[in-house]
C-alpha cells in the first residue's frame, strides 16, 4: 500500500492558472475515458521541492495512445505518438508540450475463490524508475484529484535530502543512473545514501560505465556541465574515479576548481547583462574541463565521447586558439582596438568566455569584456551595393574596405552610411581604383 496525502493546495499555490488548468483537463479527461491518469516523475520532485516546474509528465492506467488522442481532439493540440513504446506527446499551439505514457492494467486471478485482482500498474511503472525522489505520483482524475501517492519512500527521501535507488541492479541495468544520481545530488544539494554510493562503486568496478555508449555518456556530462554551478558534481565524479574511466589521464586538480569557480563568475556576469545572448553553457565548463590537456589527449576524450563534428570543433579546435589567443592577448596588452577586434571577432561567445573565466589579468579582462559589450556587434552601415555604386569593380577589394570601415568604426568615426560612402570612394581614389 502506498503513503497517501493530499497535496492540492500545493498545487494551487506552487503552479499557474494555466498548469492548473492542464492539470485538472486531463484529469476530466481521465474521467471521461474511464482510466486513471496521474502527473509522475520530476513534476511532482519540483512541485515538492518548491522548484520551478518544467515538463508535464503524465502516466495513463491504461492505453496511453488512446488517451493522447482524445485529449488531443477535445484541446485542439498536434500529436506525436510511438506505438512501439505505447507513448505520445501532446503539443499546444504554442509548442507547450505534455508526455503522456502507458502503464497497462494487469489482471491476474488469485487462489481459490477470491476474485480477480487488478494489479496496480502505476506502482510498476513507478518501480521501474531511477531514485526514490523520482517515484512520487499525483492522481488527477475529479474524484482523487490532488492525492500524492508514494510507493517507495520518496516523500521522506526529498525532505531528508538524500538520493536513493529502488532496487539493487539499479545502476547495472542502466550506468547512465551514476551520472543522474550524481546531478540530482548536485542540483537539489542532497546526498548520495549510502547503500546507494555502495552499488555505484560496485557498478564502476564492475566497468558498467567502460561499456556505456560515448554518446549516452556525454549527454549525461552535458547535463551536469549544464547545471548552474558543476563543481560539486566534478569533484563527486572524481571521487567515484569515474573521469578517470572516461580518460585514464583526466585528474582533477586544484587548477580546474579554480578555473570552474572563474567560469562560474564569469557565466554570471555574462547572463545577468546579456540574458537574451544564448549559448551552450556546459561548453564552456567543458573547455575548462579540458584545459591544459594535450591535443592527443583532448581528441582521445572527444572519440571517447563521441562528439558530433561540430562540438568536437569547438571543443578542440576554438578550445586550443581560445587559450593560444588569451596568452597573446596578455603578452602584448594593452593593443588597439583593431587589434582587439580582429583577434577575437571569429571565436563564439561560448569560447570568449571562455577567455575571460581563463585571464588572471584585469586589464584584459576587461578589454575583452569591453569587446563583447561594444564592438562585437560593430558592423558596416553600407553593403556591396553601395560600393558598387561609388564605381569600384566588384572582387575582394570590397571585404578589404568593409573591413577598413569597421576600423574606423572602431574609434568612433563613420556614423552614416554617407560618411561610409565617402570613406570608401576616397579609398578607391588613394588606391586607383576608379
Ligand atoms: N529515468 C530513469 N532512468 C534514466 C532516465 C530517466 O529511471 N536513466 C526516469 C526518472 O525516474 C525520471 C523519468 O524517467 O523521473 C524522466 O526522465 P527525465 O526527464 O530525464 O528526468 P527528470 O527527472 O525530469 O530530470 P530533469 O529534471 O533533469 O529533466
Amino acid at each position: 500500500k502506498p503513503r497517501t496525502r493530499y497535496v492540492g493546495n500545493r498545487l494551487k499555490n506552487h503552479l499557474n492558472q494555466r498548469v492548473r488548468t492542464l492539470l485538472s483537463d486531463i484529469g476530466n479527461a481521465g474521467d471521461s475515458l474511464g482510466v486513471e491518469v496521474f502527473v509522475v516523475g520530476g513534476f511532482v520532485r519540483d512541485l515538492m521541492l518548491e522548484r520551478p516546474i518544467e515538463d508535464v509528465d503524465v502516466v495513463v492506467e491504461g492505453d496511453g495512445i488512446t488517451f493522447a488522442r482524445y485529449f488531443a481532439s477535445m484541446h485542439h493540440c498536434r500529436l506525436h505518438q510511438h506505438l512501439k513504446f505505447n507513448t505520445a506527446v501532446i503539443i499546444f499551439e504554442d509548442g507547450f508540450k505534455v508526455d503522456v505514457a502507458s502503464a497497462r492494467l494487469e489482471y491476474y486471478a488469485t487462489p481459490a475463490a477470491l476474485p480477480v485482482v487488478e494489479n496496480s500498474s502505476i506502482k510498476m511503472d513507478l518501480a521501474r524508475r531511477d531514485f526514490t525522489i523520482n517515484t512520487l505520483a499525483i492522481s488527477l482524475n475529479t474524484e482523487t484529484f490532488g492525492t500524492l501517492i508514494d510507493y517507495f519512500g520518496g516523500g521522506r527521501d526529498i525532505k531528508d535530502k538524500i538520493i536513493r535507488i529502488i532496487h539493487n541492479l539499479s545502476f547495472i541495468e542502466d550506468p547512465t543512473r551514476i551520472f543522474r544520481a550524481i546531478k540530482f545530488s548536485n542540483r537539489f544539494g542532497f546526498r548520495i545514501g549510502k547503500v546507494t554510493a555502495n552499488l555505484i562503486a560496485n557498478a564502476l568496478s564492475v566497468g558498467a560505465v567502460k561499456h556505456l555508449s560515448g554518446l549516452r555518456v556525454l549527454s549525461e556530462l552535458k547535463q551536469i556541465f549544464g547545471e548552474d554551478n558543476p563543481l560539486p558534481a566534478l569533484e563527486t565524479m572524481a571521487d567515484y574515479g569515474l573521469d578517470k574511466v572516461i580518460h585514464h589521464e583526466l585528474k582533477l586538480t586544484d587548477a580546474t576548481c579554480a578555473l570552474f569557480e572563474s567560469v562560474g563568475k564569469t557565466l554570471a556576469w555574462h547572463d545577468l547583462l546579456y540574458s537574451d545572448d544564448v549559448y551552450p553553457r556546459w561548453a564552456v565548463y567543458f573547455m575548462a574541463w579540458l584545459h591544459g590537456y594535450t591535443v592527443k589527449v583532448s581528441t582521445q576524450i572527444a572519440d571517447r565521447l563521441m562528439f558530433p563534428l561540430k562540438e568536437r570543433e569547438l571543443l578542440l579546435e576554438q578550445r586550443i586558439k581560445a587559450e593560444q589567443s588569451i596568452r597573446l592577448i596578455e603578452k602584448s596588452y594593452p593593443v588597439s582596438n583593431q587589434q582587439m577586434y580582429w583577434w577575437l571577432i571569429y571565436f563564439k561567445t561560448e569560447s570568449l568566455l571562455f577567455m575571460l573565466a581563463l585571464t588572471k589579468n584585469e586589464s584584459v579582462r576587461k578589454g575583452i569584456s569591453h569587446f563583447y559589450t561594444h564592438q562585437r556587434k560593430i558592423q558596416p552601415l553600407i553593403g556591396g551595393k553601395e560600393i558598387k555604386s561609388v564605381g569600384i569593380k566588384p572582387g575582394p577589394v570590397y571585404s578589404r574596405i568593409l573591413n577598413k570601415i569597421i576600423d574606423e568604426k572602431l574609434d568612433g568615426k563613420l556614423n552614416t552610411m554617407e560618411q561610409e560612402i565617402e570613406f570608401a570612394r576616397h579609398y578607391a581614389i588613394e588606391n586607383n581604383l576608379i
